[in-house]
């Protein structure tokens, strides 16, 4: 298995397909020009087949590469897009486009995982690829649009994966070190948007008017009650409200209020359960407040949930790839890898060490995040061997 990890040819090919990304990241749903680079590259290694795939968001890439024997199915997903935000990590390869930045690495995933293409293309043209291996460049995985936009456009009537696999890069682990880790590892997500409406009138006269402002100040403290009275201790549970908008004139009571809001758990139950509260106390603090109200609810993401039978392979898949298995904690972030897993497909997310020995730990999505690159050879040695680390080998 030593062969089918990167050469160091290859690692140079994915060290600067990596840092090309780097400098023109692209928004969600906007990624154009990354989604003409992977299909570019993909074209340019042998046996791998780019396969006619539409969805609502217009990018993203689908491919295959068949082997030549019997073997599973077997998906590697990669995400994309960029986030809003400014780079103030000086490098070379810094972003070029002003207030845009792969500041969760999803730069580096692509690059890992069209460095595993080339590792598996070398593999079929020397016999060693059994069954088939189909790459998923999945756009919008920040605001988990992107792979709810490829599963309505039916990705799985078109390939037939056994099982899934997906990594992220994860700073607060040492290079050359890979989390394997069975059960929940990210968060179950709802998002919501809420809207309490008043009716305006003049500042000074409060009793003819209905102020949404006071009512979403009241909201907003009792929704707090909800992680700490209405959730098991032994649970997880993150509420946020993140954005308050709705101003006037300072003469003026404000018609309207709209609040952003994000429940986490690692819990679906806890999370379920915190879902419904939202509901009463949002219906009940407004009624109070002689307000009106109404919740929109963004699509639920659920757990990523390593299942235990996936557990064996990826550990098989770690030590083909030549990396250190260890265990982490794990995160209230969410990822929408989680809803391939919800179409019915056994999945297995792994997280990738990516700060360099010594190096200060950047989180995901702080303005100076930055990867060692040379953890994109475990990255991509590890997506190539879950799929030739069969069962049973
Ligand atoms: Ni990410």
């Amino acid at each position: 298995m030593g062969n089918y990890r990167l050469t160091e040819e290859e690692y140079g090919r994915v060290l600067s397909i990596k840092r090309d990304l780097h400098m023109h990241p692209e928004l969600s749903g906007r990624e154009k020009r990354t989604t003409e680079t992977i299909c570019r590259i993909l074209k340019e290694i042998p046996g791998t087949e780019i396969l006619p795939f539409e969805n609502r968001l217009g990018t993203g890439v689908l491919a295959r590469i068949r082997g030549t024997g019997e073997g599973p199915e077997t998906a590697l997903r990669a995400d994309i897009d960029a986030l809003p935000q400014n780079e103030e990590y000086e490098s070379e390869w810094k972003s070029r486009t002003d207030g845009v930045m792969h500041a969760c690495g999803h730069d580096f995933h692509t690059a890992s995982l069209l460095g595993a293409a080339m590792i598996l293309g070398r593999a079929k043209a020397d016999g060693f690829l059994k069954g088939t291996a189909d790459l998923i460049f999945q756009p919008a995985e920040e605001g988990t649009r992107g792979a709810r936009a490829f599963l309505d456009a039916g990705l799985f009537n078109l390939i037939h994966p056994d099982r899934i696999f997906g990594i992220h890069n994860w700073p607060s682990v040492p290079s050359g070190r890979v989390v394997v880790h069975e059960g929940v590892l990210m968060a179950a997500k709802r998002n919501a948007k809420v809207r309490l409406r008043g009716a305006g009138g003049h500042g000074s006269m409060p009793h003819l008017n209905v102020d949404p402002i006071v009512c979403a100040g009241a909201l907003i403290q009792s929704l707090q009650t909800i992680v700490s009275r209405n959730t098991s201790p032994l649970d997880s549970l993150v509420l946020s409200v993140n954005s308050i908008q709705g101003g006037s004139p300072v003469n003026l009571v404000v018609e309207s209020v709209e609040l952003m809001m994000t429940i986490r758990s690692l819990s679906e139950e806890a999370l379920d359960r915190a879902a419904g509260r939202t509901e009463t106390i949002v219906a009940r603090t407004a009624e109070a407040y002689e307000c009106g109200s109404e919740i929109i609810w963004e699509e639920k993401i659920p757990a990523v949930r390593n299942l235990p039978e996936m557990c064996g392979i990826a550990m098989k898949a770690a030590d083909y790839a030549g990396a250190a298995v260890t265990d982490a904690p794990p995160s209230l972030a969410s990822e929408d890898f989680a809803l391939y897993r919800t179409a019915g497909i056994p999945s297995f997310f792994y997280w990738v060490g990516s700060t360099a020995e010594g190096d200060t730990v950047e989180e995901l999505h702080r303005p100076r995040f930055h990867t060692d690159d040379s953890a994109m050879r475990t990255a991509a040695g590890l997506y190539a061997a879950s799929v030739l680390a069969q069962e049973g080998d």
